[in-house]
This record gives structure tokens, C-alpha cells and sequence, in this order.
């Protein structure tokens, strides 16, 4: 059987549009079995910005056959007004603002504010949520034994998983996720005690005292007390690294249906507990394609470890036999600069010539790296650019982060996204539990044959 797309244009509307940012194609679509003529319209789902969706719900119910997108290149899996990304002209909006604005202007807990509630806050409301988040950064005393119970070389991330996924059995009974309130007491909950657990995994894993959180702190400051402080001395917050960290964060708040945040939203649609479902995400975040690839960067500077190298490790890169890649290079999305690798180039400059490491080797060397890449034919013709996560690692290093804890600080700044598509999702009355099919490779139906028969 074969079927084809077609497209018409939709009567009265003259075929394109302009809308200031995206041209929106106004057409109908259609699929037709070329066997049976059989025809089947495909609505269109109209979103304020980007691409119109075509709803194949009913494909398989109509033409019996199944779309087929691994890896989900051409598939949106719901709607969605929180984050919007346009990746070839390299824009990033949260909730219609660009995040270069935000990063400039805002503060990070401002960002989860307007991530989680559609707007930005008026002073009071501003005020009641950063107390509300200041007031909750403590966990309950029993998580130290989860802690304790981790082998003293367990990777944070694994710590995280573990200790995010046991909330939900602190919260289990308390947690209506049909009620908005317990909604957003879940979020606000998540996003004031996400640091406490990260700083907690980072002093496990360095073997030194657990710090309590310190309330009368911004948000970012008081992570830094609670990772570097100690019981034996007084310790002073850097500013300049606490305003760092807050833009980092504010980069890093959402990215609409990347891989964890689906892998939240997938895992929340069956009706979970929250908290497990950001543990999934969590998982999901680890992995050196995703979140990982912050620490992935510092290991493969460390193993180029020299200028002079770079042209070799390219061309290992360009050899597909070797499986090596450019770690911090490429997306999914964007196939122009990543708009929050600019940012953050910027700010490593200005966080190390604070710290006055301003002729920083690995710096040297990444930037090295981003030239040769970028004037080779091999990244041009792919799009491929560097991502939030090349220079990021370089920042968290130069901050005394060591690098097993890039990635659970990504995993900070994401908890307000994750928790915004759960509440988003949750709250839709048309979320139903998401359930992909496949097409199946295995061998036809077979009958059992006794051991004694096989061979
Ligand atoms: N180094 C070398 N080649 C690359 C790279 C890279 N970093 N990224 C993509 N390519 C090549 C692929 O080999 C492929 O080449 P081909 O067409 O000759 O087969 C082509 O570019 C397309 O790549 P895909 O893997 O199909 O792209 P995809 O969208 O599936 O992957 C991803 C995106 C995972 C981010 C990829 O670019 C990658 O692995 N980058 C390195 C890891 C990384 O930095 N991840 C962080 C992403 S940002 C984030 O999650 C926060």
C-alpha cells in the first residue's frame, strides 16, 4: 500500500502568511491510500509561533498504517506555552521573552516564576514566591541515611535520581496531582529543594559534613555556601560567582520537549507520583548526549590537552569508525548558534578574568577548538555549532565545581521546567497516558517447541 501526503491550499487565505516572526503555511493536508483511495484529512494544529502540526490521530484507526519518526525529528508530542525555540534563526523564548533579556535583566528565581505561572511577578508576588522557596530549602532529616547508604564513589547524578525519586515517598499521601494547589506545592517544593540535595550529594561524595541550608541567602548563593562552606570556618559568598551561576541557571530553566523533560512528561502522564517523574527526568538528563555532555566537554578538553592537538582530534571526530564526537557541539534543534552559548562565552569571560584566569589554558583551548571547528566544511555543511554545554564546564571549573557536578547543576536550573510541563500537562483535561507504537521486526507468530526439540 502507498501513502501520500498531499497538500492544497486552504481556500480564501492566499497559501502563506506572515506573522512577523515565522511564516505559518496556511494549507490543507491530506493523506491518501494510493490503493484504495481511501483519503483522510489531516487538521492542522495551529500554535502562535513556528511550524503548524499535522494531527495524525487518526492514521492508524483510518489507513491502518502507522507514522514512523524514531528519535521524533518531525513529531510534536503536545502542546505547549512555555518555552518556544525557533533553532534556525537561533531564538530561545520563555514565555515570549527572549532569554538574552532575561538573562540580562532577571534573576533566576523571577525565571521560575514566570516558567511557572505564564507571567513575570509584580514586586509582591515576587516576594512571596522567593520567600515561599527560601522557607522550604531544608530536607527531612531521614534523606541522610539515603545518603549514607550511597557507595562513597556513587556519581551525584546517581544520588539525585535516588533521593529526587524517594520525595515521592515522603509526599506520596499529601499529593493530590489532581488539585492545583497540591500542584504547586509540589513545584515550589522541588525547585527550594533541589540545591539542598545536589550540595548534599557533592559533601557525600567529598566525604565532608552535610551544610544546612542558610535562608537569609539568595537562591544561588545559598547553594554555594551549602557545596563549599564547612562547620570549621566562615565562608563568603562570591558574588560575582553567585551572579555567574544565576545566569547560567536562567539559560538552562527550559528547552521545551527536549529529551529529559519528555521523559518527564511521559513518565507523568500515567498518573505518577511527581516526584518520581522528575527522578525520570533526572535519568534521562545523565545521559552524555543531553545534560552530560557539560562534564563530557572538560574530560575531552583534559584528553586533547593541548592546542596543538586539535587538528588530530578533529580528524578523529570526522572519521565515523572512531565514534568520537565533538562533545558541546550540535543540537537536535538548533542548526545556528545555540543563542545561550553566546551568553555563556561571554560570561566565562567575565567570571575568569574575575578570578583572574583570564589566560586560562582549557579556555585557550576551547576557543581554539570553536575556531578550527567552525571553518571546517565538515561542521558547516552539518549546522553544527556550539551548544549551551561547550563553554558552561569551563565556567562551573573556573567557579571550584568540580566536574562530576556539572551535570547536577544543569539538573538545578531544569527542575522549573520539568515541573512546569508536569503542572502544564497534569492540569490539561485532555492528557492522556502516552503510549508510542512501533513497527515490529521481530519474528512472525511461532509455536513453542519442548527443549528437548531444539536444536
Ligand atoms: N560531533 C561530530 N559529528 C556530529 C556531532 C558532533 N558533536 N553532532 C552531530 N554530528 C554529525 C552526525 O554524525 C551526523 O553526521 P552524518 O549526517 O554524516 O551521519 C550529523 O551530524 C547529524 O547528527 P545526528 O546525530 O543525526 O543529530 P541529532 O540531532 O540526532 O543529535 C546531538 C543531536 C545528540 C546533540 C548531537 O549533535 C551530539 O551528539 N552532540 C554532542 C553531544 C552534546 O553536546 N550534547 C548536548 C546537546 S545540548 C543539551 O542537551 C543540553
Amino acid at each position: 500500500m502507498t501513502v501520500c501526503l498531499t497538500t492544497a491550499p486552504r481556500p480564501g487565505d492566499g497559501g502563506r502568511v506572515s506573522d512577523g516572526r515565522t511564516t505559518v503555511a496556511k494549507t490543507n493536508y491530506s493523506l491518501v491510500n494510493k490503493t484504495t483511495g481511501e483519503t483522510l484529512e489531516l487538521p492542522s494544529v495551529q500554535g502562535t509561533l513556528g511550524p503548524t502540526g499535522l494531527d495524525v490521530g487518526r492514521v492508524y484507526d483510518t489507513l491502518d498504517v502507522f507514522t514512523y519518526d524514531p528519535g521524533f525529528t518531525s513529531t510534536c508530542s503536545c502542546k505547549s506555552a512555555i518555552t518556544y525555540i525557533d533553532g534556525d534563526a537561533g531564538v530561545l523564548l520563555y514565555r515570549g521573552y527572549p532569554v538574552q533579556q532575561l538573562a540580562e535583566k532577571s534573576s533566576f528565581i523571577e525565571v521560575c516564576y514566570l516558567i511557572l505561572y505564564g507571567e513575570l511577578p509584580t514586586k509582591a508576588q515576587l516576594e512571596e514566591f522567593d520567600t515561599t522557596i527560601r522557607k522550604h530549602t531544608m530536607i527531612n532529616e531521614s534523606l541522610k541515611g539515603f545518603y549514607s547508604g550511597f557507595h562513597y564513589d556513587a556519581h551525584p547524578m546517581a544520588m539525585m535520581t535516588g533521593i529526587v525519586g524517594s520525595l515521592s515517598a515522603f509526599y506520596h499521601d499529601t499529593t493530590n496531582i489532581r488539585d492545583p494547589k497540591h500542584r504547586d506545592i509540589f513545584a515550589r517544593r522541588m525547585i527550594a529543594k533541589i540545591p539542598t540535595i545536589a550540595a548534599t550529594a557533592y559533601k557525600k561524595y567529598f566525604g565532608q559534613p552535610f551544610m544546612y541550608p542558610q535562608n537569609h541567602l539568595d537562591y544561588c548563593s545559598n547553594l554555594l555556601y551549602m557545596m563549599f562552606a564547612v562547620p570549621a570556618e566562615p565562608y563568603h559568598v562570591d558574588p560575582v560567582a553567585a551572579k555567574a551561576l544565576d545566569v547560567l541557571f536562567i539559560l538552562h530553566a527550559d528547552h521545551e520537549q527536549n529529551a529529559s523533560t519528555s521523559t518527564v512528561r511521559l513518565a507523568g502522564s500515567t498518573g505518577c507520583n511527581p516526584y518520581a517523574a522528575i527522578a525520570a527526568g533526572i535519568a534521562a538528563l545523565w545521559g552524555p548526549a543531553h545534560g552530560g555532555a557539560n562534564e563530557a566537554v572538560l574530560r575531552m578538553l583534559d584528553q586533547i590537552g593541548d592546542a596543538k592537538k586539535v587538528a588530530s582530534f578533529l580528524d578523529k571526530v570526522k572519521d565515523k569508525q572512531s565514534g568520537v564526537r565533538l562533545m558541546g557541539f550540535g543540537h537536535r534543534v538548533y542548526k545556528n548558534f545555540d543563542p545561550r552559548a553566546t551568553i555563556i562565552r561571554e560570561q566565562c569571560h567575565k567570571v575568569l578574568k574575575h578570578l583572574g584566569k583570564e589566560n586560562d589554558p582549557q579556555m585557550e583551548l576551547a576557543l581554539e577548538l570553536e575556531r578550527v571547528a567552525l571553518s571546517d566544511d565538515y561542521f558547516k555543511e552539518r549546522k553544527l555549532y556550539p551548544n549551551v554545554d561547550f563553554y558552561s564546564g569551563i565556567i562551573y571549573k573556573a567557579l571550584g565545581i568540580p566536574v562530576n557536578m556539572f551535570t547536577p547543576m544543569f539538573a538545578i536550573a531544569r527542575t522549573v521546567g520539568w515541573c512546569a510541563h508536569w503542572t502544564e500537562m497534569t492540569a490539561d483535561p485532555a492528557n492522556r497516558i502516552g503510549r508510542p507504537r512501533q513497527v515490529y521486526t521481530g519474528a512472525p507468530e511461532r509455536h513453542y517447541l519442548p527443549i528437548a526439540k531444539r536444536k
